[in-house]
């Protein structure tokens, strides 16, 4: 598959089945990540792969939160039965906490600002992009409750957790959210040659 079929092909997947990803895929997600463009060269990026039931329990604890209207599109997939709450965990049997270490980013010299963050979401991508091309599902994951998440994975004070990464095989009954997924603004909408338009 060519790069432009795999960008077309991913889409976010809001319900696993729960047969396990093999090894050799998950470090093939991993080293994706690992060959990632960072500034300098740093390679701040810090992955915790999470794979235990255990583990995955304290995911869908950090994942939990009370019912909100405005995300009940993403609560179409969730676990909502019988309580109140939104619980954004779809299943996933691995979950990947992409983090940056604050100490080992490049700072911007006149900014002051640091590229960790950039870093991270870059290595996300280069994973997201791999699963695809494996026959993996993922999900990007923002809504979560990182000081939770910090406590109960034991995450270091210096390392930034930027997202997580939901993999695994779909769902046989899943179907992608037909409000989320697979629309895309034409190109004339957000790239513009030379001149920025007058009406933005
Ligand atoms: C920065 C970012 C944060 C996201 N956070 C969440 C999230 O917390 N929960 C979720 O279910 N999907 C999340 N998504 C997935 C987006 O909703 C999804 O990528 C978007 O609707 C486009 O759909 P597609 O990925 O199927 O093409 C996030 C995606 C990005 C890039």
């Amino acid at each position: 598959m060519d790069f432009m079929d795999i960008s077309k092909k991913r889409h976010t997947v809001r319900k696993y089945d729960r047969r396990p990803v093999e090894k050799e895929k998950i470090e093939k997600i991993l080293e994706a990540g690992r060959w990632a463009p960072t500034a300098v060269n740093a390679q701040p990026q810090r992955v915790l792969v999470l794979d235990t039931q255990e583990n995955l329990e304290k995911v869908r604890a950090f994942c939990t939160f009370g019912w909100q209207k405005k995300y009940v599109e993403l609560a179409k997939e969730s676990d909502t039965e019988g309580h109140e709450k939104i619980v954004i965990y779809y299943g996933a049997p691995v979950v990947m906490v992409v983090c940056y270490d604050t100490e080992e980013c490049w700072i911007h010299p006149e900014s002051g600002k640091a590229s960790g963050a950039t870093d991270a979401t870059i290595v996300a991508t280069h994973m997201m992009m791999e699963a695809a091309s494996i026959g993996l599902g993922s999900a990007w994951i923002s809504y979560f409750d990182e000081e939770k998440a910090r406590e109960l994975l034991e995450i270091p004070k210096h390392w930034k957790p930027v997202c997580m990464l939901y993999v695994g095989y779909p769902a046989e009954d899943y179907m992608p959210n037909d409000k989320l997924s697979g629309k895309r603004k034409e190109l004339g909408e957000t790239c513009f040659y030379n001149t920025v338009p007058e009406a933005m």
